[in-house]
């Protein structure tokens, strides 16, 4: 449970919001590379926390990504001509580089005057499939991450995302609740047993077993990891997944990360990005087979309003039309009616609101971490605040994984995961309950 005071310190990430700011100093996904402008081509406008920018690319392949108002007079650089090595503002005509170097100020007879000012651009880097920006003060981006999925070619890696409306802490917590998937995907994990055979669906079968698995949380350097340990006869499954501040997890499956990038304080992208060293994942047929199997092929995010197209029209999940939920399915025998992973878990997220009210929650032993990822989110928030360090900001995520795996009964899961550095664990719910009002 939260006060109402802290669920907004928590969830507003726009600017000048302590959330916002403390999300402004890592480097954060802006958008996948291949909805990038071809070189050379139209400007695309994108929102993110809350904020309008412009993506571009110029002549020469170089990304970019610029504050939305002309340094100028403020007009749209959605407006802007695409001319080569700039974008040009079409109001007095201000030419900018993709880094800022002012190019042309044709209404300002000084010649000097361009020198001496800068455009109104960010860092950028392009890794693992995505755009990624440090939206921060100048010169304080931390290291950029590398993760295992940005060392794979294409051809072995899937990139999605579907557009969510919701807040993006809601799908986060969806992601570090492990108790929801015995319940919740009950129909798609009864599937799993004999109709899917590849590598996804093996990872994910054991979970439909035990319906209360052990719940256990350590705050680390990066964030927090947790495992949900579940028994099978004598066997004991670890499934340990780890929140990387300020908004990534690496899967217990091992070979998917989730980022969850707030649109806005209502919106958030949730990308995907599964990698196999071995495989052509990346490539036909197994692209287009995970993309169906977890609901992110584009046929079906069309159908529930979860593309950028389509998430503000009559199709996006919502009260109004009942998230699309199908009940005649769910009469002959789907337990949700829901359509696969990444609509039940969008239906059961943005059907709470737009920003969940966490004043009224009954948090219990299942939600350990739950309760460990409001204490992370809160500990950035309130650094930014106060002028503090941001918790995890110069973290070493790239050896930060998810791993599942079997352990013998007295052995520690901890075990699994022996180079991530703990800094305190949180095994009791009433423990960690406490930590987050302390
Ligand atoms: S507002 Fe852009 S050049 Fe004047
Ligand atoms: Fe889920």
């Amino acid at each position: 449970m939260l006060s109402k005071q802290d669920n907004e310190l928590m969830c507003r990430t726009g600017p000048g919001t302590p959330m916002g700011d403390a999300m402004r100093r890592f480097w954060i996904p802006v958008m996948q590379l291949n909805d990038l402008p071809r070189p050379g081509g139209d400007p695309k406008a994108i929102e993110l926390l809350g904020e309008r920018f412009i993506a571009w690319r110029d002549d020469r392949g170089r990304s970019g990504l610029y504050a939305e108002a002309c340094l100028h007079r403020g007009a749209s650089m959605q407006l802007a001509r695409a001319e080569g090595d700039g974008l040009r503002c079409i109001y007095h005509g201000w030419k900018f580089a993709v880094d800022g170097t002012v190019l042309e100020t044709p209404n300002v007879a000084d010649p000097k005057f361009k020198s001496r000012i800068k455009g109104r651009t960010f860092p950028v880097r392009e890794s693992g499939g995505l755009l990624w920006a440090y939206l921060g003060p100048k010169g304080k981006e931390p290291a950029f991450p590398e993760w295992e999925f940005m060392k794979q070619p294409d051809a072995h890696r899937i990139n999605a995302y579907a557009v969510v409306n919701c807040n993006y802490v809601q799908v986060i917590e969806g992601l570090v609740d492990s108790s929801h998937l015995t319940v919740l995907h009950s129909s798609i994990l009864a599937k799993t047993n004999d109709e899917q055979d590849f590598d996804f669906a093996k990872k994910t079968t054991h979970m439909q077993f035990d319906a209360t698995p052990v719940i256990e949380a350590d705050e680390t350097d990066f964030g927090f990891h947790y495992v949900a340990i579940r028994s099978l006869g004598d066997q004991r499954m670890a499934r340990i997944a780890s929140f990387i501040a300020p908004c990534f997890i690496a899967n217990a499956n091992g070979d998917v990360m989730l980022l969850i990038v707030p649109v806005n304080d209502h919106r958030c992208n949730f990308f995907h990005i599964w990698w196999d060293a071995d495989k052509r994942v990346g490539e036909d047929p197994l692209r287009t087979q995970q993309l169906t199997f977890v609901g992110l092929d584009e046929p079906t995010l069309v159908k529930f309003g979860m593309t950028p197209e389509t998430c503000d029209g009559p199709a996006a999940m919502s009260w109004k039309n009942g998230y699309g939920q199908d009940r005649e399915q769910q009469r002959i025998g789907h337990f949700t009616g829901l359509h696969t992973f990444t609509q039940e878990d969008a239906g059961c997220s943005i059907s709470s609101g737009p920003i969940r009210d966490r004043s009224q929650e009954m948090l219990s032993s299942a939600d350990v971490a739950i309760t460990q990822l409001y204490r992370s989110l809160l500990a950035c928030a309130r650094a930014a605040r106060d002028g503090g360090d941001i918790p995890a900001l110069h973290a070493e995520v790239g050896r930060v994984i998810g791993i599942s795996g079997e352990i013998g009964p007295e052995e520690n899961w901890r075990g699994l995961v022996p180079h991530h550095r703990i800094v305190s664990s949180a095994q009791a719910n009433s423990k960690a309950r406490s930590a987050v009002t302390n």
